[in-house]
C-alpha cells in the first residue's frame, strides 16, 4: 500500500495530537507535532530572556536551536528533551499571541517542517499543514470541537498533571489563542477546500479515531 502523507489541522485542544499519535501507531507512520516546535521556541525565548516582540531576535534564537520532534509528539532542543516544559500555561500564553505571528519565524519553521515531511508515511499536525507546509498531502483532516469541550479537556489534562489553573482561565486563554490563530496575517488557521472536517465535540477518542480511519480509507 502507498505510504500516505496525512495533514491534521485544527484549533488548540481539538484532539489533534491524540488523533495523530493513534493514527501514526496504527499505520506505523512517523509523527511530527509542529505546535511543539513553536512551543520550543517560546520556551527558549522565556529561558534566555529574548524579547518576544523582536522578530529578528527570535529568528536568530531559532538558528541556535536544533529541533528534533520525537515519535511520541515531544521535542528535543539541542539534544535535551523538553516535552513537558513546553506544555505549561506560561508557554500557552505567548506561543499563539506572539511567537507564531511573525512571518520570518514561520518561514524558518515551515522550511524545517517541509524537510521533515518530505516523504510518505508521515502524519503532521498544526494550523497550516494542509494550507502551507504540505499542500499536496494525500489526506487533509480539519479537526474541530466546541471551545467549551476543548476547555474541559485541557482543564482535565492540567489537573492530571498537577498544573494549577482554573477552568475559566483555561477557557479564556483558549479563546484568545483561537482568535490569534485565525486572525493573524501570516498563514492563519483555515480549512482548505480539499480538507475534510471532523467534529470531535461529542466523540470519544475511539470514535474520533474510527471517523478518521474512514476518511483515510476513502482516499486510498
Ligand atoms: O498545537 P499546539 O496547541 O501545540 O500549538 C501551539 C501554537 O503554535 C498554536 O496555538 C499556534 O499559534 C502555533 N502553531 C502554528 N502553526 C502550526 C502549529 C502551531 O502557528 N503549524
Amino acid at each position: 500500500m502507498k505510504l500516505l502523507t496525512i495533514a491534521i489541522d485544527g484549533p488548540a485542544a481539538s484532539g489533534k495530537g491524540t488523533l495523530a499519535k493513534k493514527l501514526a501507531h496504527h499505520f506505523g507512520y512517523a509523527y511530527v507535532d509542529t505546535g511543539a516546535m513553536y512551543r520550543a521556541l517560546t520556551l527558549q525565548a522565556i529561558r534566555t530572556n529574548t524579547d518576544m516582540h523582536d522578530e529578528d531576535a527570535l529568528v536568530a534564537l531559532l538558528q541556535t536551536m536544533k529541533l528534533e520532534p520525537t515519535v511520541s509528539g515531544g521535542i528535543r532542543i539541542n539534544g535535551i528533551d523538553v516535552s513537558n516544559e513546553i506544555r505549561t500555561p506560561e508557554v500557552n500564553e505567548y506561543v499563539s499571541t506572539l511567537i507564531s505571528i511573525y512571518p520570518k519565524v514561520r518561514e524558518s519553521m515551515v522550511a524545517l517542517q517541509q524537510q521533515l515531511g518530505d516523504r510518505g508515511g508521515i502524519i503532521m499536525d498544526g494550523r497550516d499543514i494542509g494550507s502551507v507546509v504540505l499542500p499536496n498531502a494525500d489526506v487533509k483532516i480539519f479537526l474541530i470541537a466546541d471551545v467549551e469541550a476543548r476547555a474541559k479537556r485541557r482543564f482535565k489534562e492540567y489537573q492530571q498533571r498537577g498544573i494549577d489553573d482554573s477552568y475559566e482561565s483555561v477557557l479564556e486563554v483558549l479563546k484568545e489563542r483561537d482568535y490569534a490563530d485565525m486572525n493573524r496575517e501570516a498563514d492563519p488557521l483555515r480549512q482548505t477546500a480539499d480538507a475534510i472536517a471532523l467534529d470531535s465535540t461529542n466523540l470519544s477518542i475511539d470514535e474520533m479515531f474510527e471517523a478518521a480511519i474512514k476518511i483515510i480509507d476513502a482516499k486510498q
